[in-house]
């Protein structure tokens, strides 16, 4: 008899049967806690909710959600993904004008999770840190959401870093608006790094790596640097380093509809509207 075979959830690896029992547990818990945010979001009967509730109570409640983000951020996994930021920088020659300069490069980190990701790179780099749910001093709980948008050209960053971020928020409307809030917190030619799940744009029946990119060049970015990991080599993160150009221009129809990109079996849902 033919076995069907499990459809693989986006944040999960095809290769977690071959890691620890603590990464596919890891994994787990964060795909877990994802799906029921986002029902959680979407649904508006009282019962589901309720239900919904439960389930991520017994799952431990955010706390429990962080601290395995937090396993997978740490160095046996992989490490944490400001490496990159950082590298292209100096690739790019600004940190180099920044140290010159003897000036610091505002960074707003969002989902900071971790207070010392930029540590090492405090003689030219001032973080502000925040997270829908802090677990350090130095981390301010905010939701990028709800951030009041800078009222002075002065309050503007230089720098954003939004790693792991996106996928989180729970609709395809409110990422938009998410896209929309990273370019008014920036200064004009202010960088943007930003990092997805690959799948979320490899392996989605709405948004490819193309669409994406769309998406970023139409609300003012301009692409810099990128690396998306190859999810056969068991690489499964994407990052893209991007450059504010520009003020949001009106999307295209093609931006603000859901609409079906890719088809074919074992795709997942993860969409972005504008
Ligand atoms: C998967 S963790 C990523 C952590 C880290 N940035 C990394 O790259 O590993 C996602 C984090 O984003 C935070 N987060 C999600 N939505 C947010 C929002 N709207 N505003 C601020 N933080 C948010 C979550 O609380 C969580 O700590």
């Amino acid at each position: 008899m033919a076995i069907k075979k499990k459809k693989t959830p986006i944040t999960k690896s095809k290769k977690t049967a071959s890691k620890s029992i603590s990464s596919k547990k890891t994994k787990e818990i964060i795909n877990n806690f994802h799906q029921l945010l986002k029902r959680r979001k979407t649904t508006t009967n009282e019962v589901e909710i309720k239900d919904i509730d439960r389930a991520i109570d017994e799952l431990g409640g955010m706390e429990a959600y962080q601290h395995a983000s937090t396993i997978g951020q740490s160095t046996p996994r992989g490490g944490d993904s400001s490496h990159y930021f950082v590298k292209w920088l100096a690739e790019l020659g600004v940190k180099k004008s920044y140290v010159a300069d003897k000036e610091k490069m505002s960074l707003l980190e969002i989902g900071a999770l971790l207070p010392d990701n930029y540590h090492s790179e405090r003689s030219w780099i001032e973080t502000e840190l925040i997270d829908l749910k802090s677990n350090h001093p130095s981390i301010k709980e905010q939701d990028f959401l709800q951030r009041p948008l800078p009222s002075k050209p002065d309050d503007e960053k230089d720098a954003i870093s939004s790693s792991l971020v996106l996928n989180f928020v729970p609709t395809p409307q409110e990422r938009g608006q998410f896209l929309y809030r990273l370019n008014s917190v920036l200064k004009m030619n202010g960088w943007l790094f930003m990092v997805l799940p690959a799948p979320c744009v490899v392996n989605s029946r709405y948004l490819t790596r193309n669409h994406f990119i769309s998406i970023l060049e139409t609300l003012g970015f301009k692409l810099v640097k990128e690396k998306i990991g190859d999810l056969q080599k068991g690489s499964r993160i994407a990052y893209w380093l991007l450059q504010k150009t520009s003020k949001p221009n009106k999307p295209p129809i093609e931006l603000t509809k859901k609409t079906v990109l890719v088809d074919g079996p074992k795709l997942n849902n993860f969409c972005i509207l504008i």
